[in-house]
């Protein structure tokens, strides 16, 4: 192509750019489009500078297109920077999710997972009982024979044959020890469901506990609170009091309670949790009663033992205020509070 030719060939891409340009007026895409598309017109007629002969028109040629092309540039982009430009918004049709949570595990499951990990860290084997046990592994070889009153506290669910459902972990010790026939040291922890006949905000029929035994030839009562108070420190990073009171249970002389603080710290006196006293009963505990290792035929050892509440803890730890929310259905509103 001559160097004329171009020259008429730019004239015409200009006008039908500026042409365009102003049909589009302020739309954005629109501007950006046209843009696009005479920037390549251009390049094509940059191509054909190759083609011409005399070095003078190639230069000039050369200046008219980068002229143009710096014009189309400048003019677009003056336009695309006007703040009045029209941006094409596509609205969100859609409606918020209701169930804007997808799922978890169960707090209860996350609990028993972390308690068993901490615990497994110190040298504790995990053991199993059954859920449904015997008169002797619940009651009587814990030294708590039938007319015992701490039979009263834990009343239950009984089957015809005189079985009934476990009310504690505290049978697996007995389970435990027997398994191992003598053998030491006996250091297990037993997590697991239980049942009793209770039903308010701090008590539900069923629930978890878990259960701690180490027995060998010298076991003091300071490894046990050592151990604990490792315990709770872990489970809650750190964040919480241990108190240790002295208590009652028949398979354990001396027995304490332990007590936590609880999340209200004391400051709400109508705090469903701690009913206003700033600790919250977790775990009973002690050394082991010479009658139960009387009961599973172990001679001349010691031992301590444990058992904790995991929905307490859980309470504390997630900060829930019912226990019958672990187990009820309404899971939206439970999640929705708490998590
Ligand atoms: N089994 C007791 C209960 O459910 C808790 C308990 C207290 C367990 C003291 C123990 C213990 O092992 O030593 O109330």
């Amino acid at each position: 192509m001559e160097a004329e030719k171009i020259k008429s060939e730019v004239d015409k891409i200009k006008s039908l750019f500026e042409q365009e340009l102003q049909i589009a007026e302020d739309e954005e895409t629109k501007i950006r489009q046209i843009r696009t598309k005479y920037l390549e017109e251009l390049n094509k007629l940059f191509k054909l500078i190759r083609e011409l002969k005399d070095p003078e028109e190639k230069r000039e040629i050369g200046k008219i297109l980068n002229r143009t092309k710096e014009y189309f540039e400048e003019i677009t982009q003056s336009k695309l920077e006007k703040k009045e430009i029209t941006k094409i918004e596509i609205p969100d049709i859609s409606i918020e999710s209701y169930f804007g949570f997808h799922g978890s595990l169960h707090p209860i499951t996350i609990a028993l997972r972390q308690i068993t990990q901490i615990f497994e860290k110190m040298g504790f084997e995990v053991e199993e009982g059954p859920e449904i046990e015997t008169d002797w592994y619940n009651f009587t070889a814990l030294n708590i024979p039938p007319e015992h009153p701490a039979r009263d506290m834990q009343d239950t669910f009984y089957l015809e044959d005189g079985r009934l459902l476990r009310t504690h972990t505290s049978p697996v010790q007995i389970r435990a020890m027997e398994k191992r026939k003598g053998k030491l040291p006996v250091k297990i922890i037993a997590p697991g469901r239980v049942f009793r006949r209770d039903w308010d905000a701090t008590h539900s029929p069923v629930f978890h506990q878990v259960e701690g035994l180490y027995v060998d030839k010298v076991v003091r009562m300071s490894d046990l609170f050592g151990i604990l108070e490792f315990f709770f420190k872990n489970f809650f990073d750190g964040k919480v009091k241990v108190r240790f009171r002295p208590s009652y249970f028949p398979f354990t002389e001396p027995s304490a309670e332990v007590d936590i603080s609880c999340i209200c710290d004391g400051k709400e006196p109508a705090c469903k949790v701690c009913k206003g006293t700033g600790f919250v009963e977790v775990a009973g505990c002690g050394m082991v009663n010479p009658a139960v290792f009387k009961n599973v035929g172990y001679e001349d050892v010691r031992g301590f033992a444990f058992g904790m509440g995991v929905e307490r803890l859980c309470m504390i730890k997630f900060g829930i205020n019912d226990v019958r929310l672990f187990f009820g259905a309404n899971f939206v509103a439970f999640k929705r509070r708490y998590f």
